[in-house]
């Protein structure tokens, strides 16, 4: 039996799912259950009635999953999959800006540790930030970790006096002006859609801004032949299959999440297998990080 059919065996056996990012090898995106961005993930995470979830993602997404499904058996296959940026807000930053403005919100990018979360009012991901980010009732907002995602939520809500975080994603923070400047040069007749997760730089020479699933419901609509793509390359995958008559660029060779490309066909059959590499939080952090989690699906419907 091949890898794949062995999954295939296994989740039916398991009454397992497998919920998979547009970033993943193109493989695995293949035999998924459920393909998305982070908020469609989510989404899928809440609603799902199988007993074992198996995240192929990274860390925070696996995180997320289990703290929206107490009863279920959420796996990873590979543990170290992480996100950089996940890491990069301080608990003493928000307790010291929560003691300086009355009326703070903080607002947390889905990208950001379970113990991150339970400092927040709310989570946005960037398919819902600037929508939240207006329904919210107050003016302060303290958004974190993304500093570019966050100044580009603060551009589209200019009624808000958003303070911003400094963490930003090693992998979209790193292409630069030149880079974009290059590929327009080289491909005068491709549109470029752009994530928020890139710098000001680049967005300011975008003909869209949008997250993994704007991305792709933009290209699908729009009636161009070319585009340049301005976030990491898994989406291409997607973007070929429901496009098959449109050709797709990237920026430069740099457009690879490592940890994303860590989830392996035979890892899932691994932990699929011996229900390994199982996410846990403790109770007290599971409850304290729902609050933020369930009040991001309230305010985004
Ligand atoms: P999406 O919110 O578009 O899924 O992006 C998640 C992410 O990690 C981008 O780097
Ligand atoms: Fe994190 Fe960046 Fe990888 Fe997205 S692409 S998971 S933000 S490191």
């Amino acid at each position: 039996m091949s890898v794949t059919e062995e999954i295939r065996r296994l989740k039916k056996e398991k009454n397992a799912v497998l919920l998979a990012h547009y970033y993943v090898p193109d493989e695995v995106q293949e035999i998924a259950d459920f393909i998305g961005d982070s908020y469609y993930l989510s989404k899928k995470a809440a609603q799902t009635q199988a007993d074992i979830l198996v995240f192929c993602g990274v860390r925070f997404m696996g995180e997320s999953a289990a703290i929206l499904n107490p009863g279920k058996k959420v796996l990873m296959p590979d543990l170290s999959a992480d996100c950089a940026m996940a890491h990069m807000a301080e608990v003493e930053r928000i307790k010291e800006m929560r003691e300086r403005y009355e009326d703070l919100a903080v607002v947390c990018y889905i990208n950001s540790t379970a113990e991150i979360k339970t400092y927040s009012d709310v989570c946005v991901t960037s398919a819902n930030a600037v929508k939240i980010v207006k329904a919210l009732p107050n003016r302060n907002i303290y958004f974190i970790p993304d500093g570019n995602l966050g100044r580009y939520v603060a551009e589209q809500v200019p009624e808000k006096h958003v303070l911003l975080g400094g963490g930003y994603c090693p992998v979209h923070a790193a292409w630069t002006a030149e880079d974009a400047a290059r590929a327009k040069a080289e491909y005068p007749g491709a549109k470029f859609l752009v994530h928020p997760e890139c710098t000001k730089e680049l967005l300011e020479q975008a003909d869209y801004i949008g997250s993994t699933s704007g991305i792709i419901e933009f290209a699908a609509g729009d009636d161009s032949r070319e585009y340049i793509i301005g976030t990491e390359e898994g989406v291409l995958y997607e973007l070929k299959k429901q496009n098959p008559d449109k050709v797709f660029y990237t920026l430069n060779e740099r457009q690879i999440c490592g940890d994303m490309k860590l989830v392996t066909l035979e890892k899932i059959q691994a932990v699929l297998e011996h229900e390994t590499n199982e996410i846990t939080v403790t109770q007290e952090m599971r409850q304290q990080a729902l609050a933020p989690l369930k009040r991001m699906l309230e305010l985004a419907k």
